[in-house]
């Protein structure tokens, strides 16, 4: 069955194939942001951290560049880049100048970024010719590009990682993980996931879609658990694709 199928009948998560997905390019992206982590002043870091409202639908997701999102105790529980279109021209209108590193490392999340948008528009293509009254195409919303790709790493710990959820998004591409951890819920039954293989990717839904859709594309739940004994840092490579509200 094509992914396509697999989405709309609730057999998630499903594979895709993404031409133009490279591993080093997914190699580049989480290395970025280990060394971003590392060698970036903490003064300069913050300046990364950009608040653009980008969805009527939720105001309160603002977190452009790179963020940190700190647990309990106050420590650092994970770090991570938004890598949209316009992030260049965000950082230039912050007077941001870019290491040649830094170049490369958000070059190479562009160009993820585009296969990611390039598959998304051919599966969204596919559902459509399936399902066709949800008109799915045309609440792509590429004006301005709102798709998103997140790039994390997490402070090593013990334990639940994230905690289950359903995305927010219409559909998410699970591109690559340093290591398995990555678990879903079917029913009862909760089941760690293998790894992607570039140059595919592993997708599922959310609530988005299953708004959309007026339930008959059901959401995902999912989560994220330590599988090292708390030792590994984990890194996770996502792609959000975004669908206009009604
Ligand atoms: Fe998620």
């Amino acid at each position: 069955m094509g992914a396509a199928n697999s989405l709309l009948y609730g057999d998630v998560p499903c594979r895709l194939l993404v031409p133009g997905l490279r591993a080093e390019d997914i190699t580049a992206a989480h290395t970025g942001l280990f060394r971003f982590d590392m060698e970036t002043p903490t003064s300069e870091q913050h300046r990364w951290s950009i608040q653009v409202p980008r969805d009527p639908e939720f105001p309160d997701d603002i977190d452009d560049g790179v963020n940190r999102k700190t647990g309990h105790g106050g420590l650092d529980q994970k770090i991570f880049l938004h890598y949209r279109p316009d992030l260049w021209e965000l950082l230039a209108e912050r007077h941001i100048e870019l290491e040649l590193w830094q170049s490369e490392w958000l070059a190479a999340c562009g160009r993820i970024w585009q296969a990611c948008t390039a598959a998304l528009e051919e599966l969204v293509r596919e559902m459509d010719r399936t399902l066709g009254r949800f008109g799915l195409v045309d609440r792509l919303g590429n004006a301005p590009d709102n798709h998103c790709l997140r790039v994390l790493k997490y402070a090593p710990r013990t334990g639940s990682l994230a905690s289950g959820h359903y995305d927010r998004c219409g559909i998410t591409f699970r591109i690559a993980e340093s290591h398995s951890g990555f678990y879903t819920r079917h029913g009862w039954e909760q089941q760690v996931q293998p790894a992607p293989q570039t140059p595919e990717v592993s997708c599922f839904t959310g609530e988005q879609l299953e708004r959309i859709t007026e339930g008959a594309v059901p959401r995902l739940w999912h989560g994220a658990v330590d599988t090292t004994e708390g030792v590994a840092e984990r890194w996770a490579i996502v792609f959000f694709g975004k669908f206009r509200p009604k």
